[in-house]
C-alpha cells in the first residue's frame, strides 16, 4: 500500500513540477508567478480541488509524443473566495508556453459546464501563446468549444479574466467574450496577431506593449477593464472585486456587514455643485460620499473618463453606478462613453444588481468625428440597454439633464424607478443660450434683449420643477440627505418583480 501511495505522491510531484525548473525560473525572471502560485494567492488557503491533473495530449506529430506533461499546460478545478464557490483555470506558460491543445481545452471546457450546472463564476487566469501550433484544426477545435461554452455561460454565471503573460491569436477571443478583464503591466498583452505578424503585414514598427499592452487596452481599445502593477496586486484586485458578484443570475449579490450609517448626512455635498454652471465638479465625490465606507470599485477608470462606472454597496448591497464626469468633455456622452456604459447596465441587469444613476449630462458630443463614428448607434446602445433593464433603478440628477441624453441617463420614462434632482438640476432640451439664438434668431443683434430671452429661459427651465410638476422627478431632495434618500430607495425596491414578454432574444444595436 505504502508503494501505492508514494507512487501517487510521484505522480502528483510530475505534475505539479510543470515544464521544470528552468522554466520556471524563466517564469519568475519575467516577474510572473507560475500557473499554481497564482491560484494560492487567488482562493482562500487550502480550498482549491483540482481536476485532471494526469491528462496529456495526444497529439505526436512534429515530435510531440515525447513532450507530454502531466496537466497539459492548464491547473483547472475549484475554490472559494471568502467562502464562496468558484471556478478557475490557470495556464501554465512553462508548458509549451501555455498554448491551448485539444486536451487543454476540454479541461476549461469541464469547468466551465460544471460552473453553469452549479451556478458559480468562472476566473480564467490567461498565459498562453495561443493555439498548439503542433496540433491544428484540433487545436482551433478546442478554442470553439471554449468560445461556445463563453457565450453559453454569458449572463449565467459571471465570468472574470485575468491576463497575466502573453495572449496570442485565439487566446485573446476567449477572455473577449468573458465579463471582465484585467491585465497586469508590462508583463501581459493581448493581440489577434504580435508585432512580428504585423511589420511583415503592415509594415508598422510596433512593440508588443504598445500594440497590446495593458496601457494600449484600458486606455485606448477598451480591451480591458482595469489593470494592475504585478501578479498579486491583479489576484488580490480580483478577490476584492468577486466579492461585489452575485454567483449566478438566480441569486442575489452577496451582502455585506457594512458599519456606515445609510442615514449618515454629508454636508458637503450642499456645496458639491459650482454656481457657475459652466464649472466642472468632480461626481467621484459624490460617488464615495454615497458608498458605504467610500468603497467604489471602479472599472475602465481610464477609458472614456467622461463617464464613471463600477460598484459600491450601499447598507451592504451591491449597487452598480453609472455616473456622467462633468470634469472630462463637460460629462457629455459620446460613442465611447455610451458603449462602455451600456455594457456596463447590461451585465448589472444581467445579475440583479441594482443601478444608481448619477446625471450631469449636457447632451451628446457633437462633431462629425462623433456622426460619421456612430454616435447615433452606439448612443442607442446606452438607451437600449437602460430601456430593458428591470432591476431597481434609482436615478439623481445633480446639474445638468439636457436634450437626449437627458432621456438616456434612466430617466423615468425608460424605466427608472425613482427619479432624484438636488434643487440645482436643470432639465431641458438645450441650454439657455443655445435655445434663445435659436427661438429668437431675428433678435440675435439686440443683446438686451437675449439677455432677457435667456433669462426668461432659465428661469423657466433651470430647475428641477418643471419636471417633479409632471412626476418625471419624483422629489427634489436636499444634496446633503443623498446617500439616506437612496438607500432608502433601493431598500423599498428591493422585491421588485417586471414580467417581460416572451422573446427569444432582443436586438440591441451592436
Ligand atoms: C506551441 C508554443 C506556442 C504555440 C509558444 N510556444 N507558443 N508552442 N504552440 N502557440 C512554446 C515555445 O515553443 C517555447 O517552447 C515556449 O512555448 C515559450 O515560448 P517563447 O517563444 O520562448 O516565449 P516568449 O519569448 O516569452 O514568447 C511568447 C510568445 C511567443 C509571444 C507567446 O512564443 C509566440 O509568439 N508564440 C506564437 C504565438 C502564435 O502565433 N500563436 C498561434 C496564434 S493562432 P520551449 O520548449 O522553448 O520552452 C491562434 C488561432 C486561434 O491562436 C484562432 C481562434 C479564433
Amino acid at each position: 500500500m505504502r508503494a501505492i501511495l508514494e507512487q501517487l505522491d510521484a505522480r502528483r510531484a510530475e505534475a505539479r513540477a510543470g515544464g521544470g525548473e528552468r522554466r520556471i525560473i524563466a517564469q519568475h525572471a519575467k516577474g510572473k508567478l507560475t500557473a499554481r502560485e497564482r491560484l494560492e494567492v487567488l482562493l482562500d488557503e487550502g480550498s482549491f480541488e483540482e481536476f485532471d491533473m494526469y491528462v496529456t495530449h495526444r497529439a505526436t506529430d512534429f515530435g510531440m509524443a515525447s513532450q507530454k506533461v502531466a496537466g497539459d499546460g492548464v491547473v483547472t478545478g475549484w475554490g472559494t473566495i471568502n467562502g464562496r464557490l468558484v471556478y478557475v483555470f490557470s495556464q501554465d506558460f512553462t508548458v509549451l508556453g501555455g498554448s491551448l491543445s485539444e486536451t487543454h481545452a476540454a479541461k476549461i471546457c469541464k469547468i466551465m459546464d460544471m460552473a453553469v450546472r452549479n451556478g458559480a463564476p468562472v476566473i480564467g487566469l490567461n498565459d498562453s501563446g495561443g493555439a498548439r501550433i503542433q496540433e491544428g484544426v484540433a487545436s482551433l477545435a478546442g478554442y470553439a468549444e471554449v468560445f461556445r461554452r463563453n457565450a453559453e455561460a454569458s449572463g449565467v454565471v459571471p465570468q472574470i479574466s485575468l491576463v497575466m503573460g502573453p495572449c496570442a491569436g485565439g487566446a485573446v477571443y476567449s477572455p473577449a467574450m468573458t465579463d471582465f478583464i484585467f491585465m497586469v503591466r508590462d508583463s501581459s498583452y493581448m493581440f489577434v496577431t504580435g508585432p512580428d505578424v504585423v511589420k511583415t503585414v503592415t509594415n508598422e514598427t510596433v512593440t508588443a506593449e504598445e500594440l497590446g499592452g495593458a496601457r494600449t487596452h484600458t486606455r485606448k481599445s477598451s480591451v480591458a477593464d482595469g489593470a494592475y502593477e504585478n501578479d498579486i496586486e491583479a489576484l488580490e484586485g480580483v478577490r476584492r472585486f468577486f466579492d461585489f458578484l452575485p454567483l449566478n443570475n438566480r441569486e442575489k449579490p452577496p451582502v455585506r456587514t457594512f458599519f456606515d450609517d445609510p442615514e449618515r448626512l454629508e454636508m458637503r455635498l450642499d456645496t458639491l455643485v459650482p454656481d457657475n454652471a459652466a464649472k466642472p465638479y468632480d461626481m467621484r465625490e459624490l460617488v464615495l460620499a454615497l458608498a458605504d465606507e467610500a468603497d467604489f470599485f471602479e472599472v475602465q477608470a481610464d477609458f472614456a473618463r467622461n463617464i464613471l462606472i463600477g460598484f459600491i454597496r450601499m447598507e451592504g448591497q451591491t449597487v452598480g453606478v453609472v455616473a456622467n464626469q462633468p470634469m472630462v468633455l463637460a460629462g457629455c456622452l459620446d460613442i465611447d462613453a455610451s458603449r462602455k456604459a451600456a455594457r456596463f447596465v447590461r451585465f448589472c441587469d444581467a445579475f440583479s444588481i441594482p443601478i444608481l444613476t448619477l446625471v450631469d449630462v449636457p447632451g451628446f458630443l457633437p462633431g462629425t468625428a462623433q456622426e460619421h463614428g456612430g454616435v447615433i448607434k452606439h448612443g442607442a446602445k446606452l438607451l437600449f440597454a437602460y430601456s430593458e433593464a428591470t432591476v431597481p433603478m434609482v436615478t439623481l440628477i445633480t446639474r445638468k439633464a439636457y436634450g437626449g441624453a437627458y432621456d438616456v441617463m434612466a430617466s423615468k420614462h425608460i424605466g427608472a424607478d425613482i427619479n432624484y434632482a438636488w434643487p440645482t438640476a436643470e432639465i431641458a432640451v438645450m441650454g439657455a443660450k443655445g435655445a434663445v439664438e435659436i427661438l429668437y434668431r431675428s433678435e440675435l443683434g439686440d443683446a438686451e434683449k437675449i439677455a432677457a430671452r435667456t433669462a426668461e429661459y432659465e428661469a423657466r427651465f433651470a430647475n428641477p420643477f418643471v419636471a417633479a410638476e409632471r412626476g418625471f422627478v419624483d422629489e427634489v431632495i436636499m444634496p446633503h440627505s443623498s446617500r439616506r434618500r437612496i438607500a432608502r430607495a433601493f431598500a423599498m425596491l428591493r422585491a421588485k418583480t417586471v414580467e417581460t414578454p416572451w422573446r427569444k432574444h432582443d436586438n440591441i444595436p451592436l
